[in-house]
Protein backbone atom coordinates (compact mmCIF):
# COMPACT_ATOMS: atom_id res chain seq x y z
CA UNK A 1 0.00 0.00 0.00
CA UNK A 2 1.23 3.14 -0.78
CA UNK A 3 1.08 4.82 2.67
CA UNK A 4 2.37 2.37 4.27
CA UNK A 5 5.32 1.33 1.64
CA UNK A 6 8.20 2.96 3.94
CA UNK A 7 9.42 5.84 1.08
CA UNK A 8 9.57 8.94 1.92
CA UNK A 9 7.27 10.98 0.01
CA UNK A 10 6.79 14.63 -1.23
CA UNK A 11 3.40 16.48 -2.05
CA UNK A 12 3.36 18.89 -5.02
CA UNK A 13 0.63 20.62 -6.88
CA UNK A 14 -0.37 18.33 -9.27
CA UNK A 15 -1.91 21.00 -11.94
CA UNK A 16 -1.55 24.82 -11.64
CA UNK A 17 1.06 27.97 -10.87
CA UNK A 18 3.42 25.73 -9.27
CA UNK A 19 3.67 22.29 -10.99
CA UNK A 20 6.19 22.74 -13.86
CA UNK A 21 8.90 24.44 -11.58
CA UNK A 22 7.96 22.09 -8.75
CA UNK A 23 8.73 19.19 -10.76
CA UNK A 24 11.89 21.18 -12.66
CA UNK A 25 13.90 21.68 -9.05
CA UNK A 26 13.26 17.94 -8.18
CA UNK A 27 14.75 17.11 -11.56
CA UNK A 28 17.30 19.60 -10.85
CA UNK A 29 18.39 17.52 -7.82
CA UNK A 30 19.42 14.48 -9.98
CA UNK A 31 16.12 12.54 -8.92
CA UNK A 32 15.21 10.73 -11.59
CA UNK A 33 10.99 9.77 -11.77
CA UNK A 34 8.01 10.15 -14.24
CA UNK A 35 5.81 12.43 -13.71
CA UNK A 36 2.08 12.30 -14.97
CA UNK A 37 -0.54 14.84 -14.08
CA UNK A 38 -3.15 12.32 -14.20
CA UNK A 39 -1.41 9.72 -11.80
CA UNK A 40 -1.41 10.27 -7.80
CA UNK A 41 2.19 9.38 -7.78
CA UNK A 42 5.54 8.86 -9.61
CA UNK A 43 7.98 6.38 -7.58
CA UNK A 44 11.69 7.96 -8.12
CA UNK A 45 13.83 5.62 -9.56
CA UNK A 46 17.33 6.49 -7.82
CA UNK A 47 16.24 7.90 -4.57
CA UNK A 48 13.84 7.00 -1.56
CA UNK A 49 11.12 9.06 -2.29
CA UNK A 50 7.69 9.04 -4.04
CA UNK A 51 5.91 12.06 -5.47
CA UNK A 52 2.65 12.83 -4.60
CA UNK A 53 0.54 15.22 -7.28
CA UNK A 54 -2.66 16.60 -5.40
CA UNK A 55 -4.38 19.91 -5.30
CA UNK A 56 -2.43 22.37 -3.26
CA UNK A 57 -4.96 23.24 -1.62
CA UNK A 58 -4.39 19.65 0.26
CA UNK A 59 -0.80 19.66 0.70
CA UNK A 60 -0.46 21.42 4.11
CA UNK A 61 -2.78 19.25 5.74
CA UNK A 62 -1.41 16.17 3.87
CA UNK A 63 2.08 17.19 5.74
CA UNK A 64 1.05 18.18 8.53
CA UNK A 65 -0.57 15.03 8.58
CA UNK A 66 1.84 13.15 8.04
CA UNK A 67 -0.01 11.95 4.73
CA UNK A 68 3.19 12.92 3.37
CA UNK A 69 7.01 13.98 5.03
CA UNK A 70 7.36 17.30 2.85
CA UNK A 71 5.47 19.38 0.32
CA UNK A 72 6.11 22.33 -1.85
CA UNK A 73 3.32 24.58 -1.63
CA UNK A 74 2.31 28.56 -1.41
CA UNK A 75 3.21 30.32 1.85
CA UNK A 76 -0.70 32.00 1.42
CA UNK A 77 -1.89 28.47 1.35
CA UNK A 78 -0.33 27.75 4.46
CA UNK A 79 -1.09 30.83 6.29
CA UNK A 80 -4.89 30.19 5.41
CA UNK A 81 -4.83 26.85 6.87
CA UNK A 82 -2.76 27.63 9.53
CA UNK A 83 -1.19 23.88 9.05
CA UNK A 84 1.20 23.12 11.60
CA UNK A 85 4.29 22.18 9.31
CA UNK A 86 7.94 23.31 9.14
CA UNK A 87 9.36 25.85 6.53
CA UNK A 88 12.64 24.51 5.44
CA UNK A 89 13.32 26.97 2.06
CA UNK A 90 11.56 29.52 0.29
CA UNK A 91 12.19 28.68 -3.30
CA UNK A 92 12.38 31.99 -4.92
CA UNK A 93 9.08 30.39 -7.47
CA UNK A 94 5.56 30.93 -7.53
CA UNK A 95 5.47 34.79 -6.99
CA UNK A 96 2.05 36.01 -6.63
CA UNK A 97 0.34 38.54 -4.02
CA UNK A 98 -3.34 37.83 -1.99
CA UNK A 99 -5.08 40.86 -3.41
CA UNK A 100 -8.28 42.63 -3.65
CA UNK A 101 -10.00 43.64 -6.64
CA UNK A 102 -12.45 45.85 -7.37
CA UNK A 103 -14.77 45.93 -10.27
CA UNK A 104 -13.17 48.53 -13.13
CA UNK A 105 -16.09 51.40 -12.29
CA UNK A 106 -15.70 50.63 -8.56
CA UNK A 107 -16.41 54.06 -6.40
CA UNK A 108 -13.88 52.42 -3.61
CA UNK A 109 -10.44 54.32 -3.43
CA UNK A 110 -9.27 53.53 0.03
CA UNK A 111 -9.15 51.01 2.44
CA UNK A 112 -12.26 52.39 4.79
CA UNK A 113 -14.57 52.65 1.35
CA UNK A 114 -15.20 48.29 1.50
CA UNK A 115 -16.94 48.93 5.01
CA UNK A 116 -20.28 47.32 4.09
CA UNK A 117 -19.21 45.41 1.17
CA UNK A 118 -19.29 41.90 0.48
CA UNK A 119 -16.32 40.38 -0.34
CA UNK A 120 -15.59 37.08 -2.11
CA UNK A 121 -13.00 34.72 -1.28
CA UNK A 122 -11.29 31.66 -0.61
CA UNK A 123 -9.06 32.97 2.24
CA UNK A 124 -11.86 33.77 4.56
CA UNK A 125 -9.17 33.43 7.44
CA UNK A 126 -6.16 35.96 5.56
CA UNK A 127 -8.91 38.39 4.69
CA UNK A 128 -10.67 38.35 8.21
CA UNK A 129 -7.32 39.07 9.93
CA UNK A 130 -6.66 41.99 7.25
CA UNK A 131 -10.22 43.34 7.64
CA UNK A 132 -9.85 43.06 11.09
CA UNK A 133 -5.98 45.15 11.43
CA UNK A 134 -7.47 47.52 9.07
CA UNK A 135 -10.70 48.27 11.54
CA UNK A 136 -13.23 47.71 8.38
CA UNK A 137 -16.19 46.23 8.83
CA UNK A 138 -17.15 44.25 5.43
CA UNK A 139 -18.84 40.69 4.78
CA UNK A 140 -16.82 38.10 3.74
CA UNK A 141 -18.13 35.74 1.49
CA UNK A 142 -16.48 32.10 1.99
CA UNK A 143 -16.26 30.83 -1.93
CA UNK A 144 -14.51 27.25 -3.21
CA UNK A 145 -13.73 28.49 -6.09
CA UNK A 146 -14.10 30.98 -9.52
CA UNK A 147 -13.91 33.87 -7.09
CA UNK A 148 -13.50 36.09 -10.17
CA UNK A 149 -16.69 35.73 -11.67
CA UNK A 150 -18.52 36.73 -8.21
CA UNK A 151 -19.06 40.42 -8.60
CA UNK A 152 -20.33 39.60 -12.23
CA UNK A 153 -22.92 37.39 -10.74
CA UNK A 154 -23.62 39.43 -8.05
CA UNK A 155 -22.62 36.84 -4.95
CA UNK A 156 -20.43 39.96 -3.74
CA UNK A 157 -19.13 43.44 -4.81
CA UNK A 158 -15.61 42.89 -4.85
CA UNK A 159 -13.16 39.69 -4.13
CA UNK A 160 -9.63 38.92 -1.98
CA UNK A 161 -8.05 36.26 -4.43
CA UNK A 162 -4.23 35.53 -5.90
CA UNK A 163 -3.16 37.81 -8.51
CA UNK A 164 -0.02 36.54 -10.48
CA UNK A 165 0.01 37.81 -14.00
CA UNK A 166 -3.23 40.12 -13.60
CA UNK A 167 -4.95 38.25 -16.29
CA UNK A 168 -7.97 36.38 -14.58
CA UNK A 169 -8.67 39.87 -12.86
CA UNK A 170 -8.37 41.98 -16.18
CA UNK A 171 -10.56 39.50 -18.31
CA UNK A 172 -13.40 39.56 -15.34
CA UNK A 173 -13.46 43.21 -15.64
CA UNK A 174 -11.73 43.87 -12.27
CA UNK A 175 -8.83 45.78 -11.17
CA UNK A 176 -6.03 45.13 -8.77
CA UNK A 177 -7.16 47.60 -5.39
CA UNK A 178 -4.77 46.86 -2.39
CA UNK A 179 -2.68 43.38 -1.46
CA UNK A 180 -3.58 41.42 1.63
CA UNK A 181 -0.02 39.13 1.50
CA UNK A 182 2.78 38.78 -0.40
CA UNK A 183 3.47 35.08 -1.46
CA UNK A 184 5.91 32.55 -3.17
CA UNK A 185 6.55 28.95 -3.20
CA UNK A 186 8.31 26.98 0.05
CA UNK A 187 9.40 23.65 0.57
CA UNK A 188 7.70 22.44 3.86
CA UNK A 189 7.88 19.18 6.20
CA UNK A 190 6.25 17.44 8.87
CA UNK A 191 7.77 18.69 11.99
CA UNK A 192 7.86 14.68 13.36
CA UNK A 193 9.70 13.46 10.39
CA UNK A 194 12.83 15.80 11.07
CA UNK A 195 13.37 14.17 14.28
CA UNK A 196 12.92 10.78 12.61
CA UNK A 197 16.14 8.55 12.53
CA UNK A 198 15.44 6.63 9.82
CA UNK A 199 13.95 9.38 7.70
CA UNK A 200 16.12 12.24 8.52
CA UNK A 201 19.71 11.32 6.54
CA UNK A 202 17.82 11.01 3.22
CA UNK A 203 15.89 14.30 4.22
CA UNK A 204 19.26 15.99 4.85
CA UNK A 205 20.49 14.75 1.60
CA UNK A 206 17.06 15.85 -0.47
CA UNK A 207 17.94 19.53 1.46
CA UNK A 208 21.48 19.80 0.58
CA UNK A 209 20.56 18.79 -3.28
CA UNK A 210 17.84 21.35 -2.63
CA UNK A 211 19.92 23.95 -1.44
CA UNK A 212 22.94 23.43 -3.97
CA UNK A 213 19.94 24.15 -7.22
CA UNK A 214 18.59 26.85 -5.45
CA UNK A 215 22.55 28.57 -4.86
CA UNK A 216 23.34 27.97 -8.54
CA UNK A 217 19.97 29.35 -9.90
CA UNK A 218 20.80 33.08 -12.35
CA UNK A 219 24.37 32.13 -11.51
CA UNK A 220 26.97 31.61 -14.24
CA UNK A 221 30.48 30.34 -14.39
CA UNK A 222 33.13 32.88 -16.29
CA UNK A 223 36.40 31.58 -17.21
CA UNK A 224 39.21 33.79 -19.37
CA UNK A 225 42.79 34.69 -19.80
CA UNK A 226 44.18 37.80 -18.35
CA UNK A 227 47.66 39.67 -18.64
CA UNK A 228 49.28 39.54 -15.04
CA UNK A 229 49.10 42.75 -14.67
CA UNK A 230 44.97 43.34 -15.18
CA UNK A 231 44.96 40.82 -12.17
CA UNK A 232 44.23 43.68 -9.66
CA UNK A 233 41.56 45.45 -12.03
CA UNK A 234 40.10 42.25 -12.81
CA UNK A 235 39.26 41.21 -9.21
CA UNK A 236 37.86 44.30 -8.40
CA UNK A 237 35.60 43.98 -11.33
CA UNK A 238 34.32 40.45 -10.22
CA UNK A 239 31.19 40.35 -8.33
CA UNK A 240 32.61 36.61 -7.17
CA UNK A 241 30.98 34.42 -4.42
CA UNK A 242 34.38 34.19 -3.16
CA UNK A 243 37.45 35.40 -4.34
CA UNK A 244 38.44 34.35 -7.64
CA UNK A 245 40.47 31.64 -8.56
CA UNK A 246 43.85 32.70 -10.28
CA UNK A 247 45.58 29.86 -12.34
CA UNK A 248 49.30 30.17 -13.67
CA UNK A 249 49.78 29.51 -17.16
CA UNK A 250 52.79 28.15 -19.42
CA UNK A 251 53.19 31.86 -21.21
CA UNK A 252 54.13 33.73 -17.77
CA UNK A 253 52.36 36.75 -18.38
CA UNK A 254 48.90 35.30 -18.75
CA UNK A 255 46.99 33.70 -15.71
CA UNK A 256 43.66 31.73 -16.04
CA UNK A 257 41.38 33.88 -14.00
CA UNK A 258 37.60 31.59 -12.59
CA UNK A 259 34.57 33.10 -10.89
CA UNK A 260 30.82 33.16 -10.59
CA UNK A 261 28.35 35.65 -11.49
CA UNK A 262 25.07 36.41 -11.75
CA UNK A 263 23.09 36.20 -14.20
CA UNK A 264 21.49 39.83 -13.94
CA UNK A 265 25.17 41.97 -14.41
CA UNK A 266 26.47 39.56 -16.29
CA UNK A 267 26.69 41.27 -19.30
CA UNK A 268 28.17 44.68 -17.62
CA UNK A 269 30.94 42.41 -15.87
CA UNK A 270 31.73 40.85 -19.52
CA UNK A 271 32.21 44.38 -20.94
CA UNK A 272 34.72 45.81 -17.88
CA UNK A 273 36.03 42.56 -18.33
CA UNK A 274 37.35 43.07 -21.65
CA UNK A 275 38.27 46.40 -21.55
CA UNK A 276 40.70 45.42 -18.64
CA UNK A 277 42.41 43.21 -20.95
CA UNK A 278 40.39 39.76 -20.28
CA UNK A 279 40.49 37.53 -23.55
CA UNK A 280 39.10 34.15 -24.74
CA UNK A 281 36.27 34.80 -22.22
CA UNK A 282 34.11 31.68 -22.04
CA UNK A 283 30.66 31.53 -19.61
CA UNK A 284 29.47 28.12 -18.49
CA UNK A 285 25.56 27.41 -17.22
CA UNK A 286 25.90 25.85 -13.14
CA UNK A 287 23.83 23.23 -12.17
CA UNK A 288 24.79 23.38 -8.38
CA UNK A 289 26.85 24.57 -6.18
CA UNK A 290 27.55 23.02 -2.50
CA UNK A 291 28.92 24.72 -0.13
C1 LIG B 1 -4.91 31.63 -8.87
C2 LIG B 1 -6.15 32.50 -8.77
C3 LIG B 1 -6.46 32.91 -10.18
C4 LIG B 1 -5.10 32.85 -10.87
C5 LIG B 1 -4.55 34.24 -11.04
O1 LIG B 1 -5.23 30.30 -8.97
O2 LIG B 1 -7.22 31.82 -8.16
O3 LIG B 1 -7.34 32.03 -10.78
O4 LIG B 1 -4.21 32.10 -10.02
O5 LIG B 1 -3.43 34.22 -11.89
P1 LIG B 1 -3.20 35.40 -12.96
O6 LIG B 1 -3.14 36.68 -12.19
O7 LIG B 1 -1.86 35.06 -13.57
O8 LIG B 1 -4.29 35.37 -13.96
P2 LIG B 1 -4.23 29.08 -8.52
O9 LIG B 1 -3.07 28.97 -9.45
O10 LIG B 1 -3.92 29.17 -7.07
O11 LIG B 1 -5.10 27.80 -8.81
P3 LIG B 1 -6.30 27.23 -7.92
O12 LIG B 1 -7.06 28.45 -7.45
O13 LIG B 1 -7.03 26.38 -8.90
O14 LIG B 1 -5.66 26.46 -6.83
ZN1 LIG C 1 -5.36 26.20 -5.19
Amino acid sequence: MLATNGRMKIAIQRSGRLTDDSVNLLRACGLSFEFQKQSLYSPCRNFNLDILAIRDDDIPEYVQDGVADMGIVGENIIRERNAKVEVLETLGFGGCRLMISIPQRSPIRKIADLRGSRIGTTYPNILKTFLKTNKVKAEVIELSGSVELAPSLDVADTICDLVSTGTTAKMNGLKPFCTVLESQAVLIANPAILRDKKKKPDIDRLSIRLKGSLEARGKRYLMMNAPVQSISRIKEILPSLKSPTIVPLADPNLVAVHSVVAEDVFWDVMEKLKKAGATGIIVVPIETIIQ
